[in-house]
């Protein structure tokens, strides 16, 4: 591998940083470096050449210069396949599903799913409100009972003093909507909680109810002659909940035993932790696949609706067969997700992901994500109780491997035929495809 060329300024830089600091000193201050200087010392660091670092300054739709200004230690972009899911009909709305995933089958199983939803009228979706809440954390109180009860009591008050913190939020009907203090029993003795409940409208909410709760912790101690510890939101937000439902007909799933197979899959994640993991895994796709096109945090979705699973110790989707024989699907979990605020903006990306979807409330969002989340499951529940999901995932393979191996679009078919029935989904299969193609 070539050395990069500018491997002299690298040690220049580092010696100029180094000063008395150990060997990784090169790191040191690498946050305060511009995007060049931090490619540099990357590129000594792990023997980047330059065709490596020529990749990370090749601007996508979102420029580096602006992936700078979104967070730390920025040294380049990454990309990922930008997919749209059509079929999506909700509360008799069509939508266009922008989907953010690198797994193959993944766009197609939503998609599908969605489609032959369509015959009993689509996704029917609730939404309980936009209500996150913020927790305080006490600690070295005298009396943690009294302490809940002088909060409980002062409720009004807190209510209202908190209430200033979201001035911002009042021209969307936004705040304070709630309050509870409650004791704890902790590996380290009696601590309080008091939890602010509040309306973010179309925000996520994380960093208005984080800013909120740091500013109120001085109050809360004063109250109660205790210290706060940890001021931050729950992602446990079982006050922002979506729900999505829908029915599938027999016919559209194969018939009678089709949805036989797919209640007693569903039956097994009911039963088996172990089991529920990997189906919510799967629920987790799509919605994750949605909350990274819409720019929203795809890790506080997550941790929401697998606490919420852990919770309540059970699916969040739950199957039953109606009168007719049809499969009826209803998912209920939190989703904290926002259509403003955020680094949204900022993402050209998330901007159109938005756009294409056209959400036009956190609500609504959070509503086609819960459809996406159910018609996910469907899918992926009917392959696995079906012929499983190797073979959709094998196509899809097959195709990147015969285009990498020099296979024209127009022979793409053929051979990808070819390399599945000759079970040779390799780079050897594609180049026997290409040779008995060409050989014709
Ligand atoms: C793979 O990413 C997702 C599945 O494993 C989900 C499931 O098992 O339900 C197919």
């Amino acid at each position: 591998m070539r050395r990069p060329q500018f491997i002299s300024e690298v040690l220049n830089l580092a010696s100029a940083h180094s000063g008395s600091a150990p060997d990784n000193s090169i790191w040191s201050g690498f946050y305060k470096r511009t995007v060049s200087e931090r490619q540099k010392i990357l590129a000594q660091a792990r023997g980047l050449d330059e065709k490596d670092v020529a990749l990370l300054n090749k601007d996508g739709p979102l420029p580096l210069a602006t992936a700078e200004t979104i967070t730390e230690n920025v040294v380049g972009t990454f990309a990922l396949p930008f997919s749209v899911a059509p079929n999506f009909l909700v509360n008799g709305k069509e939508y266009v599903v922008p989907m953010v995933i690198e797994e193959p089958s993944v766009v197609a199983a939503a998609s599908n799913a969605a489609k032959l939803a369509r015959e009993k009228g689509g996704f029917k979706t609730e939404y309980s409100g936009s209500i996150m809440t913020g927790q305080i954390q006490l600690v070295k109180l005298q009396d943690a009972g009294a302490a809940v009860a002088k909060l409980n009591a002062d409720k009004a008050a807190l209510m209202t003093e908190a209430d200033t913190h979201f001035a911002n939020l009042k021209a969307f009907g936004g705040g304070v909507v709630g309050m509870q203090a409650r004791k704890l029993a902790s590996p380290r003795g009696q601590m309080v909680v008091v939890e602010f409940d509040v309306n973010v409208a179309d925000a996520m909410g994380a960093n208005m109810v984080n800013s909120a709760m740091e500013r109120l912790a001085p109050t809360v101690e004063k109250k109660t002659g205790g210290t706060a510890r940890l001021r931050i939101l729950t992602n446990l937000a079982i006050k922002r909940i979506a729900s999505a439902s829908a029915v599938w007909s027999k016919e559209s799933l194969g018939g009678e035993e089709a949805v036989e197979a797919i209640l007693d899959a569903w039956a097994f994640a009911m039963a088996d932790p172990f089991r529920r993991a990997t189906h919510h895994k799967g629920i987790m796709n799509g919605i994750d696949a949605v909350g990274v096109a819409t720019g929203n945090d795809w890790r506080a979705i997550e941790a929401g609706a697998h606490s919420y699973a852990a919770m309540k110790d059970a699916s969040i989707i739950t199957y039953s067969k109606n009168a007719d024989g049809d499969l009826e699907g209803k998912i209920v979990l939190p989703l904290a997700v926002g259509v403003v605020g955020g680094s949204m903006k900022a993402n050209p990306c998330a901007v159109l992901g938005q756009k294409i979807l056209g959400a036009k409330s956190s609500g609504e969002l959070a509503q086609v994500m819960a459809a996406v989340g159910l018609a996910q499951n469907l899918a992926a529940l009917k392959a696995l109780a079906g012929e499983g999901i190797q073979a959709g995932h094998m196509r899809l393979h097959a195709r990147h491997v015969a285009k990498t191996a020099g296979v024209s679009d127009a022979e793409l078919e053929r051979a990808v035929e070819f390399m599945i029935s000759s079970r040779q989904v390799n780079e050897a299969g594609a180049k026997a495809a290409l040779h008995k193609l060409r050989s014709k």
